[in-house]
């Protein structure tokens, strides 16, 4: 997994986003998130927050723009990205992504 953390803005009293790509393509038109694991890493995401009980709400994306460094998620608001993530790296994620919020 790599991660590019960009700087969290105030929230105010929204909730994060956190979206994962599951969008699949033709191989012969372009590379894209879901044969590369992308619902498998959707699932994991979705039942590790709700597991964690964290205050962060979940979707699925049709694209996140990193297309050939998928399976991909972003938090919305601040449009940090986690890039070629595999279902095993779900629990560090949400720990970065738990860090950043407690420091809001
Ligand atoms: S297909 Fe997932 S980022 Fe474009």
């Amino acid at each position: 997994m790599d991660v590019k953390l960009r700087p969290w803005p105030e929230f105010g009293r929204r909730t994060p986003t956190v979206m994962a790509c599951i969008n699949g393509r033709a191989p012969a038109v372009g590379p894209s998130c879901r044969p590369r694991g992308g619902d498998a890493v959707a699932a994991a995401l979705e039942a590790a927050i709700a597991d964690r009980g964290l205050k962060l709400r979940f979707k699925v994306a049709y694209c996140l723009s990193a297309c050939t460094r998928g399976p991909n998620v972003m938090i919305d608001l601040c449009r940090s990205r986690f890039l070629e993530v595999q279902p095993e790296d779900v629990p560090e994620l949400l720990d970065i992504v738990e860090r950043h919020l407690a420091e809001r």
